[in-house]
């Protein structure tokens, strides 16, 4: 089953038991949820969650675009590492709870996916009676693939202040081939999960310390589309799916590498497609490359693709045929990418173009150190001049330096941005002292009034310049 049969099956089953159908929301969350990005279907739906809105139906369905940043290093080095990944959900705001959640979950996966129900294992929190009593009587799940955990594994939040709640995960036992018998416990590629559900019911901070029970008992799930892919359509891992491996078809024909010959170049073009997939959908949304925030997280993972592209010797730009695969894929079931296409092209390789000029620089430098190195350790200095000066991250330089045959004195590397880091912090110090001279400047001039509110321009003059 594609990826579009994956989502419209999802919504429509929903839609079919009272779930309004809701488009996703923006990557860029708004202020008051205090995310960086966007990383779960429930995001958009935290004030119903919370009492503070009231829903326009009881029952709603969306298919997310989401985003966790903290694993931007280790995508392609794994298969399972994803940034961008889209979460099918269906959500009550104080309407049904556990037991019409896991039965609905249940008839999908089994009727509306077609999965052996004997294949499911399921988790649930440590003292959570009721959701393992309704698997086994409700459901018909054996108890005995039904395992308990902790807090760790169980209970969700978005990891910031806002509701959770103890949550109960499905997996797929996808037979021996992935691993040992034993189910989730023992291990997790052979039982893959594929959804939770999460019975939210508390507000907690954003240590997960519980402040007050919800007004309401709420249901918030989410499938990853990309694992549920994975599972429907007999692959290995997300990279095999049909949206991710139309995408390192792309990088391949402009690599001129098949994925699958070379573990190093699988690292690379695993990192185009993955990362082409979603800064296209970030820039879409209005993410602009920049040096904080999530600006930062775009920039460098645009700058990811332009190394790895270097690294497998590709002269032309990539990002171009990289963001019109993914408007090809992903603008049916998200139009702002068609509507914003142009504006995603150009930002995409404006910031690509003005990499490569960096980095083409700073590789010729690569080069000498290298030969400096003498065929075993290249020095931390040379290593930190070519991060700080030219802008290489050291991933790449260790990268780099493997190919070669040579290590990077990581130790003295590190030593050297501890330095820098000190450095750093001495002269944000320093402008406290230089905060004086601005409070003299001030005083000297006058008070600066600030009319912003009320009117959009306003002549003015300069009464002072501190450099
Ligand atoms: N919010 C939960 C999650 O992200 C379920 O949707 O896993």
């Amino acid at each position: 089953m594609e990826s579009d049969r994956i989502r419209e099956t999802f919504l429509r089953f929903f839609a079919e038991r009272g779930h309004r159908r809701v488009p996703s929301s923006s990557l860029i969350p708004p202020p008051e949820s205090g995310l960086l990005l966007t990383n779960a279907g429930m995001n958009q739906f935290i004030p119903y969650f919370l009492g503070q809105a009231q829903p326009p139906s009881p029952r709603a369905t969306s298919v997310q675009k989401c985003f966790r940043a903290n694993d931007i290093e280790n995508v392609g080095h794994t298969a399972r590492h994803l940034t961008f990944f889209e979460m099918l959900g269906n959500f009550s705001f104080g309407d049904y709870f556990k037991a019409d959640a896991a039965k609905l979950a249940f008839e999908l996966i089994t009727e509306g996916y077609g999965i052996d129900g004997d294949l499911l294992w399921v988790t649930v929190y440590e003292t959570d009676d009721e959701a393992a009593d309704i698997w086994a009587d409700l459901v018909g799940i054996p108890r005995e693939r039904a395992v308990r955990r902790g807090k760790d594994d169980n209970y969700w939040w978005t990891h910031a202040a806002g509701p959770a709640g103890p949550s109960s995960e499905i997996f797929v036992d996808r037979g021996a081939r992935y691993g040992p018998d034993g189910g989730p416990a023992v291990d997790e590629e052979r039982f893959m999960e594929i959804w939770n559900l999460v019975f939210m019911q508390e507000e907690v901070d954003a240590e997960a310390n519980v402040v007050r029970p919800l007004p309401a008992k709420n249901i918030d799930t989410g499938a990853g589309l990309e694992r549920v892919a994975v599972v429907l359509q007999g692959v290995d891992n997300a990279f095999e799916t049909d949206g991710l491996r139309s995408l390192l078809e792309v990088a391949e024909s402009l690599s001129g590498s098949r994925h699958g010959e070379d573990e190093r170049r699988d690292v690379s073009l695993k990192v185009m497609a993955e990362h082409g997939r979603a800064t296209s959908m970030l820039i879409a949304d209005g993410v602009q490359p920049s040096n904080e925030g999530r600006g930062y997280v775009l920039r460098r993972m645009l700058r990811r693709v332009a190394t790895h592209a270097q690294r497998l010797g590709v002269e032309r730009p990539v990002m171009v045929p990289l963001v019109e695969r993914t408007v090809e894929l992903m603008g049916g079931a998200y139009p702002e990418l068609v509507e914003n296409r142009d504006y995603v092209l150009q930002v995409a390789s404006s910031e690509e173009e003005r990499f490569r000029g960096t980095l083409r620089q700073g590789l010729v430098l690569f080069e000498e150190a290298a030969s400096r190195a003498g065929g075993t350790l290249m020095s931390g200095d040379d290593a930190f001049a070519l991060h700080d000066t030219h802008g290489l991250n050291v991933e790449l330089i260790e990268e780099l330096a493997e190919d070669r045959g040579l290590s990077v004195d990581l130790h003295r590397f590190e030593e050297l941005m501890a330095e820098q880091r000190r450095r750093a912090k001495e002269s944000v110090h320093k402008g406290a002292v230089s905060g004086d001279v601005v409070d003299e400047v001030a005083a000297r001039v006058g008070r600066t009034e600030f009319v912003g509110y009320e009117r959009l321009e306003q002549d003015t003059a300069i009464g002072g310049l501190v450099v």
